[in-house]
């Protein structure tokens, strides 16, 4: 699946984002390391810490499906500009993703700038620091 293509879904995804609080809405869409692809968008809440962001939305539907090997996440938002994931969300990536995995980012204006997972988030926490 090419980049532009994860965006796309990413972009309609976007659309059923709720966010009536923030009025920011987010799109993810994620492929898995054996080709198969997930959407999430943000899910806001009253209180407003219950937030779910679109990353971690589609890592988890990917996840509870039986997925735990990616390979490339698409990250859109209303603004139309580039927007990284918050930094819950890498550390939930850096537990799922590719060595070689990335993030792509989308700016309507400018295109597409992709991130590899190790520039994103250099020195996660992982297994290792539970040894
Ligand atoms: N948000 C995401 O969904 N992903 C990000 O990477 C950044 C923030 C959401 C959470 C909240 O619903 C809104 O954007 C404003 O922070």
């Amino acid at each position: 699946m090419t980049d532009e293509r994860l965006v796309s879904l990413a972009k309609e995804a976007m659309e059923r984002a709720y966010a009536p609080y923030s009025n920011f809405k987010v799109g993810a869409a994620l492929l898995t390391s054996d080709g198969f692809y997930f959407t999430g968008c943000n899910v806001e809440n009253a209180s407003y810490g219950a937030t779910n962001c679109a990353e971690r939305t589609a890592m988890f539907k990917a996840v509870s499906e039986g997925f735990t090997h990616f390979s490339k996440i698409a990250i859109v938002s209303s603004s139309g500009t580039f927007t990284p994931p918050c930094g819950i969300c890498r550390q939930v990536m850096t537990e799922f993703f590719d060595r070689d995995g990335y993030v792509i980012l989308n700016d309507d204006m400018l295109g597409i700038k992709t991130i590899p997972m190790q520039d994103i988030f250099p020195y996660p926490f992982d297994e290792t620091g539970l040894k």
